[in-house]
């Protein structure tokens, strides 16, 4: 890269090209501003709607709000049947790459079929609008269509994360009151298959609320098998017409249930609804990313167990009539250049992927993408921590070869859809920073009373105005979804839980969590909820876990802990157990990188565990101020009873 790139504040301005013949030019900004509301309406215009909406927002009852009041619609029929009816249904929906290499190409018309078997055996099954069904998948297609069914036919999806433990997974399914599950044998990771199966029968026989679980085979291993309970997809499902008539939902119907951790161990069940979801999804889509329907090849590289890819691999193209790339497996199976591969192949034009995998690929060296023509990509987006700086140069120029603008997306599971991010077609970029609010979010930095803060000061970012696509609550407990997110400014304010701040242009700069929650690759993982995993072991007294800064991960999870009197080891096989305990319990992305056993914790007088001390240890920093507490000299108890080799990486 060039001096000049590295230069604070240098701008890189829209391609003149793309600029020219973008889905949406600065004048959004300007409609939006003028009539939020209005706005909003034009953008649910874009979907297909079986009844039109009486009232736009209805927010006299906050923080809960309705979203085009009135109004019905289909999820699925606007995702699939309005594109095959418009002529459309020999285009490819999904490009499926699964990792051995087989692949799969889905038309909308296939999609429309698959999703009309899918929705008449979940019918067959009892399963009815508003029961909740449980997804538990890898990356394949039958993952998609056991979401677009039960949106179709009104039941509440509630997706598991592939990589979450069965411990995780049953209490996901208690809390929803999941009526059946879907999975598969396994999946494809690493070059192996990986069992899924198991851990739904383990989830399963803990919990009263599952009569079936849906099974697709993919990898063929061994299943074990429970008569009457266990079905297999291709029993079920393949012998199903494939003619559903879809019905029309109202607008505010639950379409699913996804759970992100919060400040305690519980997760909470992020609710989110259909016209508003959709709107925005579809919408934030087309004009973030410039997708083109006719012509775009669109690849989300993230996992549908998370938000990210209900919105952008699921829910936004399929509404916007994308071709989407889905890839089963892992970016260095069976070499490092599979994704590069992959772009090459399929002629990709947009890519939407995680600061850590570019960080990782930073890491195998620019050789690699150098090695694979990557001409055919024309947009990149960024989502799930802040991008640093060497990182959006170093995406910009290996992958992007110069051309392409940087779309770095701040939101949440919460927020359902983009708030925060420049336009491509539109935005000078300014690598680091996620910039601009998206048209019609109102998006503030504040102090901690709430008053709003002149640029260049840090602060916390809140949201001033309710947006089409916002959680609706948590699931089954209203009062901490107000006490969450609308109570800290008032319920009609709502607190993100980042800190950010403004710089002398506006751009908003996004600096990390301010709760105790962590970020690692883009992923949620709360404190406590790794701290009650260690605490759950029979050696671990008392623990206290923090995110420290990692250079590939953006944060990397270390523990402190106290054992028991009666615990006799405190080496190394110990600790490998113990992170191998968390990683069990919760799943492998929650397995702390570091966990150092100690002999006191640095409380405050009010038994508060000083986290930000331990913060400083685990990035070997200097202390910061030791005055509140209780006894000053733990810290040195602490740092001198640090085993030289407390560590370990895989
Ligand atoms: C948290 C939300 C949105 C889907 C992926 C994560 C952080 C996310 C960015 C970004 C800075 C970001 C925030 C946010 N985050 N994207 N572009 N820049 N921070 O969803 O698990 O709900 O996590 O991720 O801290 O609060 P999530």
């Amino acid at each position: 890269m060039s001096e000049s790139d590295v230069q604070e504040g240098h701008r890189f301005p829209a391609p003149e090209q793309l600029a020219a013949q973008a889905n949406v030019g600065a004048d959004v900004y300007a409609e939006a501003e003028r009539d939020r509301l209005a706005f909003w309406e034009s953008a649910a215009r874009r979907l297909s709607w079986a009844q039109e909406w009486d009232q736009v927002l209805d927010w006299s009852n906050p923080p809960f709000a309705k979203w085009f009041v009135g109004g019905k619609l289909n999820i699925a029929y606007n995702c699939v049947d309005r594109h095959v009816e418009d002529g459309h249904g020999e285009q490819v929906a999904y490009h499926w790459e699964g990792e051995p290499g087989d692949t799969r190409t889905i038309t909308y018309a296939q999609l429309k079929d698959e999703v009309c078997k899918a929705a008449n055996a979940l019918l067959e099954l009892g399963v009815q609008a508003g029961d909740r069904v449980a997804v538990y998948m890898p990356m394949i297609p039958e993952a998609v269509v056991a979401m677009l069914a039960c949106a179709r036919i009104g039941a509440v999806h509630m997706v598991v994360f592939g990589g979450f433990s069965s411990d995780a997974l049953a209490s996901r399914i208690t809390d929803s009151g999941a009526v059946v599950v879907v999975t598969s044998d396994g999946g494809y990771r690493r070059g192996a298959p990986s069992a899924l199966k198991p851990a739904v029968d383990e989830a399963v026989a803990r919990t009263d609320s599952v009569r079936n679980v849906l099974v697709v085979r993919r990898t063929e291993q061994d299943v074990e098998w429970t008569e009457g309970r266990d079905l297999w997809w291709h029993d079920v499902v393949d012998r199903q017409s494939t003619e559903h008539t879809p019905e029309a939902f109202d607008a505010e119907h639950p379409l699913y249930i996804m759970y992100t951790s919060g400040t305690t161990a519980k997760p909470k069940g992020i609710l989110h609804t259909s016209g508003g979801y959709l709107t925005q999804v579809a919408y934030s889509h087309w004009a973030s990313f410039d997708l083109k329907p006719d012509t775009d090849v669109f690849w989300t590289s993230a996992d549908i167990g998370w938000v990210t890819g209900h919105s952008y691999i699921v829910y936004g193209p399929l509404a916007n009539r994308a071709t989407s790339i889905m890839y089963e497996g892992t970016p260095e199976t069976p070499h490092r250049g599979r994704w590069f591969e992959i772009i090459e192949k399929y002629g990709v034009t947009i890519l939407y992927t995680a600061p850590t995998v570019i960080r990782t690929f930073m890491k195998w060296g620019e050789d690699v993408p150098a090695g694979f023509d990557l001409s055919s990509l024309r947009v990149l987006g960024s989502v799930g921590e802040p991008i640093n700086p060497e990182a959006w140069l170093w995406y910009h120029k290996n992958i992007g070869g110069g051309r392409c603008p940087i779309v770095d997306t701040w939101w949440q599971t919460e927020t359902g859809a983009h708030m925060i991010n420049p336009l491509p077609g539109v935005t000078d970029l300014k690598p680091g920073s996620a910039q601009t609010p998206f048209p019609g979010i109102s998006a503030k930095v504040v102090d901690d009373e709430g008053n709003e803060l002149g640029d260049d000061t840090t602060g916390l970012l809140v949201l001033t105005e309710p947006w089409p696509s916002m959680l609706r609550t948590i699931w089954g407990d209203d009062d901490r979804y107000v006490d969450t997110y609308w109570s800290r400014f008032g319920t009609e304010v709502y607190f993100a839980g980042d800190g950010a701040k403004k710089d002398d242009d506006g751009d908003i700069w996004l600096l990390g969590r301010v709760d105790d929650v962590m970020n690692v690759s883009g992923h949620r993982i709360s404190t406590t909820e790794v701290e009650s995993s260690l605490v759950a072991h029979p050696a671990v007294a008392e623990a206290a876990v923090v995110g420290a800064s990692d250079p590939t991960t953006g944060q990397g999870i270390v523990a402190f802990v106290i054992l028991r009197g009666s615990a006799e080891d405190s080496g190394d096989e110990l600790v490998q157990t113990l992170r191998t305990h968390v990683a069990r319990d919760i799943g492998p992305i929650a397995k702390p990188r570091q966990i150092m056993v100690v002999q006191e914790l640095p409380k405050t007088r009010s038994g508060k565990i000083m986290r930000r001390l331990l913060r400083d240890i685990a990035e070997n920093r200097e202390l910061g101020d030791v005055t509140t507490l209780t006894d000053s000299s733990v810290m040195n108890l602490i740092k001198d009873k640090l085993p030289a080799n407390s560590s370990s990486e895989d």
